[in-house]
């Protein structure tokens, strides 16, 4: 018997069913990948939403707990604290950023006190408290490296005193991993996580961010004299090195979707806990596009977070993680 020509190979035979798709299929994003940042404002009862993130509020303290219940009832491992500070806070010295109440270590205790089985990670960088908006201090249009490095050690440490498990410097000064490592391992908080934000960008999807936390007025200029260019992708190696000889536990790519090449170069190159951060600017978009009716909403926001496991990623900040632990759930 002759057979008719047929294809070479048929991939469509491991597309056919949902049950065979399922058995070879290479990545699974599940509700332990999920950190949920989260906006916190003072008052009481307050849910405020951020204009330019449809579906995010900045929430006051009591309502920050009942989030991290929601989420921890959800299986959500960590939850990720912002403060949007008062602007009569906001000063030259950004004293606010190591002050034992301020709302981020108010918040912290209060998930604490409340006994919720969530881990707490905390932003350290000066740009919520800072009149010039920068993440360091400025002197004469510079922004100064080693004197923010000395704020920040202090930051951390009113953080680590509050009680988070997880330390996200997210200032890009040069030196500050190795200063905390240092100061966290002499006050006895050799516990404390730090996930560095080594790779990150000086991008224009920050956005909506700066706006959920007050900081867009404050802001002159860009901050592309710390944060990296765009157009580099061996310099992100050479700062995952650095952060890791300086004692990070885990790193962190940011943005996310828009740099998944560096991802997947980070986690092939250096086989370390590595997170993205999907952050306010691709969330916008996202939203944008389904409220306009342009893309299915709930199957981009799967498609857009998926992306990050293929690329290697152990973990994904997203301002979705709630609405992702639902959809989950309800599979
Ligand atoms: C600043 C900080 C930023 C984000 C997290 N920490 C913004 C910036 O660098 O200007 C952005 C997160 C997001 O856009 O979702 N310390």
């Amino acid at each position: 018997m002759s057979l008719a020509p047929f294809p070479a190979a048929r991939y469509r035979r491991l597309r056919r069913s949902s049950q065979i798709r399922d058995l070879v299929r290479e990545n699974t994003l599940t509700v332990d990948d999920m950190i949920w940042p989260v906006f916190i404002r003072d008052g009481d009862g307050v849910e405020e939403p951020v204009t330019s993130m449809p579906g995010v509020v900045r929430r006051s303290v009591d309502k920050i707990v009942d989030a991290a219940r929601e989420a921890a009832d959800l299986g959500i491992p960590v939850i990720c604290l912002f403060p949007y500070t008062d602007p009569s806070l906001k000063t030259k010295g950004c004293e606010e950023a190591w002050n034992p109440d301020n709302l981020t270590n108010r918040a912290t205790r209060a998930i604490r006190d409340a006994g919720i089985d969530i881990a707490i990670m905390s932003d350290v960088a000066l740009d919520p408290y800072n009149i010039d908006g920068h993440d360091g201090f400025v002197r004469d249009g510079k922004i100064l490296n080693d004197e923010t490095v000395e704020a920040l050690v202090k930051q951390a440490l009113s953080q680590a005193e509050a009680g988070v498990d997880i330390i996200g410097p997210s200032d890009m000064m040069d030196g500050r991993i190795g200063a905390l490592r240092t100061a966290l391992e002499a006050e006895g908080h050799q516990d404390v996580t730090l996930m560095s934000y080594s790779a990150k960008y000086a991008s224009g999807f920050y956005g909506p961010f700066r706006d959920a936390v007050g900081a867009s007025g404050n802001l002159k200029g860009d901050k592309s004299t710390y944060q990296m260019n765009p157009a580099n992708g061996d310099e992100a190696m050479r700062m995952i090195a650095r952060d890791l000889a300086e004692g990070a536990d885990m790193v962190m790519v940011k943005p996310g979707m828009p740099y998944l090449d560096i991802c997947r170069r980070v986690k092939d190159q250096f086989a370390v806990p590595t997170f993205a951060y999907q952050v306010s600017g691709e969330y916008a978009m996202i939203q944008a596009g389904a409220q306009n009716g342009w893309v299915d909403g709930q199957k981009v926001m799967m498609e857009s977070l998926m992306c990050f496991k293929r690329a290697g990623c152990d973990g994904i900040l997203t301002y979705f993680a709630p609405e992702v632990a639902r959809v989950l759930h309800s599979l």
